[in-house]
């Protein structure tokens, strides 16, 4: 392991991914607790290759570094260390959706819908300064403290696609790109709102809607095939769910929804109680005129839909809304904690015993 990267001390390992390895470390100027995302993928290019990988690299976290949105992990430096380029972002304390949903756990509308809302405010901001994600995926979004979602490694979790089809290698996962980004073409915002639905597809039902053997079978899905309407996976999710995922999930960008707030919009209105409409309205006039809650809220067995200002309530429920999905996870990750404490324990008591045996070995010999 690393021992620092520039001034970031390295204190542990916090997972891994294809590019490469993810560091806790500390900047003791600020006293501030740093995520380093190390890409030694640079180490075998050719000299030319790897300048034009870093340059790309390095301006791709410059624009996402000029990103600052509560829902966006907070990118802070990046420069180049022994193990090639590095990304020093914000460190956080959560969850992974990716570990959420691989426990086996589905999530309810009112959770979706709460993704739906962080997510999708996040991509909205970062659509309108130019900056496409290109990887939204559960492994990317992570659940911290207060119900916040943080979207992770936006502009910089892997060059363009089309940059990686050209070197004939493909990394991670296809199953959450959009059409057009399987075909490498020219990418806008609804590329990663149809990536969004996809994640909220499997969180819904705990299926891909596009599942597949190998990278072929998935892509070919998601460019052709259609997917089966998620009420039939989750029988406890409405009809209207169904159609909400056609228009989220069309092949054609044209088709989708245009911004996150539409997306979450639509997603929320599947929460609000059908109240009648009064005669001569349309529900649409209706929902206009009606105060836009902009909050999702779950109180005791009920869900309903709040207004923002709920939110900084202490005793509102919305302090508990990913409180089921996190829970075992924040616990295991405490009793892991202490497993390795104890580990750490043991090793120093057995290296003791074993200093001890040779000293009086020593003597007894001596
Ligand atoms: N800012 C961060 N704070 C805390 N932990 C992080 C942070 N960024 C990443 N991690 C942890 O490091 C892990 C690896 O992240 P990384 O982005 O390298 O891979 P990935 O997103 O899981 O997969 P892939 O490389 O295929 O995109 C994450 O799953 C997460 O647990
Ligand atoms: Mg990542």
């Amino acid at each position: 392991m690393p021992k620092s990267f520039g001034r970031y001390q390295v204190l542990g390992v916090l997972g891994r991914g294809s590019m490469g390895v993810v560091y806790k470390t500390k900047d003791p100027v600020i006293g501030r607790l740093v995520a380093i995302k190390a890409i030694p993928e640079t180490l075998g290019l050719e000299t030319g290759k790897k300048q034009e990988y870093i340059r790309r690299l390095l301006q791709e976290a410059k624009a996402a570094g000029s990103l600052q949105h509560p829902n966006i992990v907070t990118i802070f430096d990046a420069g180049e260390g022994e193990l090639g380029p590095f990304i020093a972002m914000e460190y956080l304390d959560g969850v992974t959706l990716k570990e959420v949903l691989s426990s086996g756990k589905k999530l309810n509308l009112a959770q979706l819908t709460e993704i739906a809302r962080q997510v999708g405010d996040g991509l909205d901001y970062a659509f309108q300064r130019g900056i496409v994600h290109r990887d939204i995926k559960p492994a990317n979004l992570m659940i911290v403290e207060n119900n916040m979602v943080k979207i992770m490694d936006l502009g910089i979790a892997r060059l363009p696609f089309s940059d990686l089809t050209r070197e004939g290698r493909l990394v991670g996962s296809p199953s959450y790109m959009s059409p057009e980004q399987l075909r490498g073409e020219k990418l806008d915002g609804k590329s990663d709102l149809f990536s969004l639905a996809v994640v909220i597809y499997q969180a819904a039902t705990g299926k891909k809607p596009f599942p597949g053997q190998n990278i072929q079978e998935i892509c070919y899905r998601i460019i052709n095939s259609e997917f089966v309407p998620a009420s039939r996976l989750e029988p406890s999710l409405p009809a209207e769910f169904d159609q909400f995922m056609l228009k989220a999930l069309a092949k054609s960008a044209d088709k989708r929804f245009a911004t996150g707030k539409e997306l979450f919009d639509n997603l929320r209105r599947l929460l609000v109680e059908k109240e009648p409409v009064p005669p001569g309205k349309s529900r649409e006039q209706e929902e206009m005129e009606k105060e836009i809650p902009t909050t999702v809220v779950k109180r005791e067995d009920a869900v309903s839909v709040g207004s923002s200002s709920t939110s900084s309530s202490s005793e509102s429920a919305i302090d508990d809304i990913f409180r089921d999905l996190t829970l075992t996870h924040r616990s295991l990750k405490l009793s892991s904690e202490k497993e390795s404490k104890v580990w750490q324990m043991v090793i120093g008591i057995l290296a003791g015993v074993a200093v001890l045996g040779v000293i009086i070995w020593y003597f007894i010999r001596g």
